[in-house]
């Protein structure tokens, strides 16, 4: 098995790579860091918990880390999440469960104290910068680092230029890129954009009538109205699952090694600098992923969290 932290922004496709994480028999998932990004890491924190207890892994920890980004004010992404991040189903909390402080220590502690702990990035990287800043050794038995993040060839999804979690953190994300003593892989926009859950797989998903059936209906149908009403799509986009899904098949998508950095402000604050053509002549710090094999994400998507769904 391998094991890694989940660092996330639950958010609705950060829970739905939870469930794939946590229904995947390769990955120990030693415990899930929280900041602040589609929601206030403190609500981000709950809504973790929440996913846990639908796949009934409540004994992973869910630590809170920072709340603000490292200089910009927060923004949320609650027009797209909903106001509790879950798509507005104001679920109860999760008796019992408490999230706990400390999320930047705890990925700081994780990584002295085992060897090749990999980490999945599914939100702002205030979280890793932080604990860069605070302990870059520890990072020195990293084993890998993968972000969804970033846009190369592709339009923005919070500007023309910028993908929402490097927008947030425009900082912490050129800080993570500069100091990572890792390649960073760089799931962003350019892949991520084509796994739409539509309808149909929706409605596939309820016919397996699993626990989880509901729970994936009940927190994409908000988002699916935000897609409709923001972009006329049907179905909603699905970015988070895929870092997931690439961390344990590198088959699910393709790419190259580049130098990458992200503008930290101005016009194209958040926009990841993707030098292709090695103009800088810098040293690569990213594995950039442009090509993604949607049907083989959708199947292990479907696999894994239905037992029983064979294609
Ligand atoms: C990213 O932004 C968030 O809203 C999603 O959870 C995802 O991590 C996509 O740009
Ligand atoms: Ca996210």
């Amino acid at each position: 098995k391998r094991k890694v932290i989940i660092d996330c922004d639950p958010g609705i496709d950060d829970s739905l790579a939870l469930l794939l994480a946590l229904n995947s028999p390769e990955l120990e998932v030693l415990g899930i860091t929280v900041c602040s990004g589609n929601v206030p890491a403190k609500l981000g924190a709950k809504n973790a918990l929440k996913t846990l207890q639908i796949c009934s892994s409540l004994h992973i920890p869910v630590y809170v880390g920072e709340e603000y980004p490292l200089k910009r004010e927060l923004v949320t992404a609650q027009d797209t999440h909903g106001d509790d991040g879950l798509g507005e189903n104001f679920y109860e909390d999760v008796n019992e469960a408490k999230f706990y402080e400390g999320g930047v220590d705890f990925i700081i502690d994780t990584l002295n104290n085992n060897d090749n702990v990999s980490i999945i990035a599914l939100g702002p990287l205030t979280n890793i910068a932080k604990a860069l800043m605070k302990d870059k050794k520890a990072f020195n038995n990293l084993d890998e680092f993968v972000s969804m993040g970033g846009a190369f060839r592709i339009h923005g999804n919070c500007s023309p230029v910028a993908e929402f979690n490097y927008w947030v953190d425009p900082h912490g994300a050129d800080y993570v890129y500069k100091n990572l003593p890792k390649k960073i892989h760089m799931v962003g926009l350019d892949v991520t954009r084509k796994i739409v859950l539509t309808p149909n797989i929706i409605e596939f998903i309820n016919r397996l009538d699993k626990d989880m059936s509901k729970y994936i209906t009940e927190i994409t149908r908000f988002y699916i109205d935000f897609h409709w009403d923001q972009e006329k799509i049907i179905g909603c986009v699905i970015n988070d699952p895929l870092a997931v899904a690439y961390f344990i098949d590198r088959n699910i998508c393709k790419g190259f090694e580049s130098f990458v950095e992200v503008v930290e402000d101005g016009i194209a604050m958040g926009q990841s600098i993707v030098d292709s053509f090695n103009f800088y002549k810098k040293e690569n710090n990213a594995i950039v992923l442009t090509d993604v094999d949607k049907n083989k994400f959708m199947s292990m998507f479907l696999k894994r969290m239905f037992n029983g769904y064979d294609d």
